[in-house]
């Protein structure tokens, strides 16, 4: 076993602390913690509450970087906190904040409200022609390995929220939709089955929207799970443009059905890869 398991670093946090019962302005508080090699900064949190601070308020559920809520700002970077490692970080002083370009609810509390409203503001799911399909369905819609590769990445995200507190647009006008709508606005509408990209312009294409970005590209650097919103955006305005001037995705393009029978048959004939654990 190596030195830095057995060996203990001490390790200086600055956590931000807001009261909104009791304070007027946020201010710092200094908390000493010995951290072992592994640790992430939530469980950091976790032992500071548990030892030091129960007042200390934040949110986190899977501790495994896939629901998104534990967003702060670790060392002037939006992270996840449940997949920062203390150590990894190289300093000894550790500061975490909470995620700027959002109102603050209580200490490292974002009030994510803004980032859900404009998420769901551009209808973020398969709008489709086919509306007998849609009630009495009698198959499924038929996509391409090829289809669904060329909008992958973009269906990953998380709604984390980091990609907003790292733009610089958002920074200065509250209103502009933001990396992350407008990635699932494009990932939607350039998906093969859709045919909503008409229903998402009263929302999208606005002054708040795409064409406001100017592609500094924090939003994809920020991104825990390497979606890339700068690209996305970038395809969103191409799409748009091209829409405008008549060489969009024909409405009756609708994805073919493959029949429910033929479901069935796929499911069975599916060999799962093997186990690795
Ligand atoms: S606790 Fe779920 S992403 Fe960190």
């Amino acid at each position: 076993m190596s030195d830095r398991k057995t060996t203990p670093r001490e390790i200086t946090f600055q956590v931000r602390r807001f009261d909104p019962d009791s304070d007027v302005a946020p201010h710092w508080g200094e908390y000493k913690l010995h951290v072992h090699d592994g640790m992430t900064v939530l469980e950091a949190l976790h032992q500071l509450k548990a030892e030091q601070e129960p007042t200390l308020a934040w949110r986190s559920s899977c501790r495994m970087g896939v629901c998104g809520s534990c967003g702060m700002f670790i060392n002037d970077l939006p992270q996840l906190a449940c997949q920062t490692q203390v150590l990894h970080l190289g300093t000894d002083v550790v500061t975490v904040a909470p995620l700027p370009n959002y109102e603050n609810v209580k200490d490292l509390v974002p009030d994510l409200e803004p980032l859900i409203e404009k998420h769901a503001a551009v209808k973020p799911y398969i709008i489709s022609l086919d509306q007998i399909e849609i009630n009495a369905p009698t198959g499924e819609f038929l996509q391409t390995p090829e289809e669904r590769e060329s909008i992958s990445q973009f269906t990953h995200c998380i709604k984390c929220g980091l990609c907003l507190a790292a733009c610089p647009t958002v920074a200065t006008d509250p209103l502009f939709l933001g990396p992350q709508a407008l990635a699932q606005a494009y990932r939607y509408s350039a998906d093969n089955r859709d045919c909503g990209l008409h229903d998402r312009l009263e929302a999208i294409d606005l002054f708040h929207g795409p064409y406001q970005c100017h592609l500094a590209g924090a939003c994809s650097q920020a991104c825990p799970k390497g979606v890339d919103p700068a690209f996305a955006i970038q395809l969103l305005k191409r799409t748009l443009v091209l829409d405008s001037i008549g060489f969009g995705k024909k409405k009756s393009s609708v994805a073919k059905i493959m029949p429910l029978a033929d479901v069935v048959k796929a499911i069975e004939e599916f060999a799962p890869p093997p186990r690795t654990v």
